[in-house]
């Protein structure tokens, strides 16, 4: 099991346990289990309305490729702390992440 805490905009932090070898990224992973992620380019890199704070693990993850970096570099709210859930696999580098639902915009 790949086990990762989930802090929703109230503040409610909530263990997820994955299944290792799933063939999922974390937008995908958080939408299925109703946190308000609109993701509405399906998971593209291009809306940006996946993102998330990552609060712990920050370092274990894999670095954003461009077409990530690209989009974060055009939102003026987005701090080095956040990421595109649509572009983070769910593998062992999630393992014990701490991810931050933003406010909204
Ligand atoms: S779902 Fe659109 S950027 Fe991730």
């Amino acid at each position: 099991m790949i086990t990762f805490i989930v802090e929703d905009r109230d503040g409610t932090q909530v263990p997820i346990e994955i299944p290792e070898g799933i063939n999922l990224n974390l937008m995908e992973v958080l939408k299925g289990s109703d946190y308000p992620i609109l993701a509405t380019c399906g998971g593209m890199a291009l809306c940006a309305t996946c993102r998330v704070q990552v609060i712990n693990g920050a370092e274990q993850l894999p670095p954003p490729g461009d077409a990530e970096l690209d989009i974060l570099d055009t939102l003026p709210f987005v701090d080095e702390s956040s990421r595109l859930s649509c572009q983070l696999r769910v593998n062992e580098s999630l393992e014990g992440c701490l991810f931050r639902i933003p406010q909204e915009d």
